[in-house]
């Protein structure tokens, strides 16, 4: 059996493309996952371009990976970055020995066996494809509902790396979810790039789930099945019935990410997002009201090019109101082929830090008082790990780490667990 190292950086859909290939790998060309570089026969890193730091990050662990490989093995270069970078990667490291982009996962097996290919086909249509089969953790599985990102977000590279938007036909994704729960998994997380504009284009005629909140249906009714999640939605496709969907359905989580990037309606036009401060509030308020124990998380940019300091208030305006459970915060990065990257007006970098630490200061408050209310409460928690000192820790129905005291036997149970302590991002308590 040949050795593969795979390491993989960005988001929950990189994730899952990791599995895809060590599964692929695994179950077509004898490859077993190994943890240690310096066995590898394979060397994979599965790349992210959102922001240029994981980028630089690329090219610094392309070198290292050459140092510490052993004679003959290959090193291969795999998602957003390689869609966008393409043979430039060759040229600027002749050692890396292929290119998978992100929307050609696929095609790893045949890859493997050419000297330099360089397969980033952004049209490439997978949507059909049914990898085999692998997942890093026993008692969750994530599933690819659909493929690329069709917005025109104006700040993001996610569309050029990752292709126009493709959605998976429903029969393929409950096939996936039947599969994960006939092995074990009582959780899925339903992942796309904009996961509930799910339906608005499928490459083949299909029965089945025309959109988002069809899916969602489908999928509770899959028996065994305890815990739907899904990431990420928009906050423009948010509309009435799927609130109802997901306030109602008791198997989907009670956490939701509602990505709001800015809460200037004038930030948010230069950036293309669709919808104003105005609808962003009204959206986390219905939220909030039809289910009260609710986790909000989002994402902001600051230093948007053209961001005022007037800007950047009504952005603090909008986390004082809807006083997120976490924030993702990001400063401002330009991006190769993205239109902001190109704006006249880009913010001086040391303005965009200190708009970045207010931010995160103020938040850090918001969070440690909204862990801090949990305390008291009867939650259920999904066991997953054993962690030191007999403790075990798990996801509550909202998405919270929490810890307690226990073994083994927890694991892959769901448990009401009565939360004694709060820290910013975990809560501790015991099992009732
Ligand atoms: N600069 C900074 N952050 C970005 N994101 C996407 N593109 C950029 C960029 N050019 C952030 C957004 C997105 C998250 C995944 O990354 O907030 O929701
Ligand atoms: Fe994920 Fe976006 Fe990074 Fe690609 S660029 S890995 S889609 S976060």
């Amino acid at each position: 059996m040949k050795k593969l190292y795979i390491q993989t950086l960005g988001c929950a859909m990189n994730v899952r493309d990791s599995e895809h290939i060590i599964a692929e790998l695994g179950q077509k060309e004898d490859y077993q996952l190994t943890q240690d570089i310096n066995e590898a026969d394979l060397i994979i890193i599965n790349t992210c371009s959102v922001r240029e730091k994981p980028v630089s990050k690329l090219f610094s662990e392309l070198g290292s990976f050459k140092l510490k490989k052993k004679p003959g093995a290959k090193i291969g270069v795999a998602g957003c970055t390689a869609s966008h970078l393409g043979k430039e990667i060759i040229k600027r490291a002749p050692y890396v020995d292929f290119v998978l982009g992100a929307r050609n996962v696929s095609k790893i097996t045949q890859v493997v066996h050419k000297k330099h290919a360089v397969e980033i086909d952004t049209n490439y249509d997978e949507s059909t494809y049914v990898f085999g089969d692998y997942r890093s953790n026993p008692y969750k599985a994530y599933i690819n509902i659909s493929i690329g990102c069709d917005k025109k977000c104006t700040f993001c590279i996610v569309p050029v790396t990752r292709g126009e938007e493709i959605s998976i036909p429903s029969r393929l994704i409950i096939q996936e979810v039947k599969k994960a729960v006939e092995s074990g998994a009582k959780e899925v997380t339903l992942l796309g790039q904009n996961v509930n504009n799910y339906g608005r284009r499928f490459s083949a005629q299909e029965e089945g789930a025309k959109n988002f909140t069809e899916l969602l249906q489908e999928v509770s009714k899959v028996k065994g099945l305890e815990r739907i999640r899904f990431t990420s939605p928009h906050p423009l496709h948010m509309d009435d019935e799927f609130l109802h969907e997901f306030a109602t359905n008791s198997k989907i989580c009670k956490q939701i990410h509602v990505p709001l990037q800015s809460g200037s309606t004038r930030i948010l036009k230069e950036m293309k997002r669709g919808y104003s401060k105005e609808w962003f509030l009204n959206r986390c308020e219905k939220i909030r009201a039809l289910v009260p124990d609710v986790a909000i998380s989002t994402d902001i940019i600051v230093g948007f090019p053209g961001e005022s300091e007037e800007d950047f208030l009504e952005t603090m305006d909008v986390v004082e109101k809807v006083r997120f459970d976490t924030i993702f915060s990001f400063k401002y990065s330009p991006r190769p082929h993205t239109p902001a990257a190109s704006y006249a007006n880009q913010v001086p970098s040391e303005v965009a830090s200190k708009r970045l630490q207010i931010l995160q200061e103020r938040h850090k408050q918001i969070q440690l008082e909204q862990m801090q209310k949990q305390v008291g409460k009867v939650v259920k928690v999904y066991f997953e790990e054993l962690k030191s000192g007999g403790q075990v820790a798990g996801r509550a129905d909202d998405g919270r780490l929490v810890y307690a005291k226990g073994s083994e036997e927890l694991l892959g149970k769901i448990v009401d667990v009565k939360v004694t302590k709060a820290y910013l991002t975990k809560l501790e308590g015991e099992v009732v």
